[in-house]
């Protein structure tokens, strides 16, 4: 995320300065910031979990499947594969693993990522999305 806000500011900064851009404009731009610490990877896990239980729980559980399927171990698990729940076609064949990549465009916009997707909820705040994502990794299976 913090990679895709720089990249923004980077490409903003260009179109800015135009063809005037020197190295030295360059330089200024790449300057890294005075605090060296690299930037958080993962989200917040403990706000992950008010973002689950006020946004998920109406159709997920951990451990039972419901409107949606069962999540614990999810991060790491092949999509589509919760014993006993009935997916939507594509999901039930997309064959990938759930990365934290795949969490993310996948709660961004479920039908964007697999057209017959019948997850009908959206997370559009990236934050929230990071933080729901890493809480969902520490529910590890069982
Ligand atoms: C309105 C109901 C609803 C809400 C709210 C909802 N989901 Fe879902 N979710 C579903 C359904 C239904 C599916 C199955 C989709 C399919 O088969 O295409 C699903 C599937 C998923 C999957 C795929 C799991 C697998 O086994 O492949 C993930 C991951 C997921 N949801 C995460 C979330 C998270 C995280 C939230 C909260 C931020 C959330 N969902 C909110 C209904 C919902």
């Amino acid at each position: 995320m913090r990679i895709s806000i720089i990249m923004s500011a980077m490409l903003l900064a260009f179109g800015v300065w135009g063809g005037v851009s020197s190295s030295q404009d360059l330089k200024f731009v790449e300057t890294p910031s005075p605090d060296p610490a690299p930037a958080p990877v993962m989200g917040d896990a403990v706000h992950g979990a008010e973002v689950y239980e006020a946004s998920c729980t109406g159709c997920h559980s951990l451990d039972a499947n419901r409107v949606g399927p069962a999540h614990r171990g999810v991060v790491g698990r092949i999509a589509g594969t919760a014993p006993g729940f009935n997916y939507s076609p594509g999901l039930k064949a997309a064959g990938f693993t759930w990365t934290p990549e795949k969490l993310d465009e996948w709660l961004t916009n479920p039908q964007a990522m697999i057209k017959s997707a019948r997850m009908g909820f959206r997370l559009s705040d990236a934050k929230s999305r990071a933080d729901v994502i890493a809480y969902l990794a520490t529910q590890k299976a069982q």
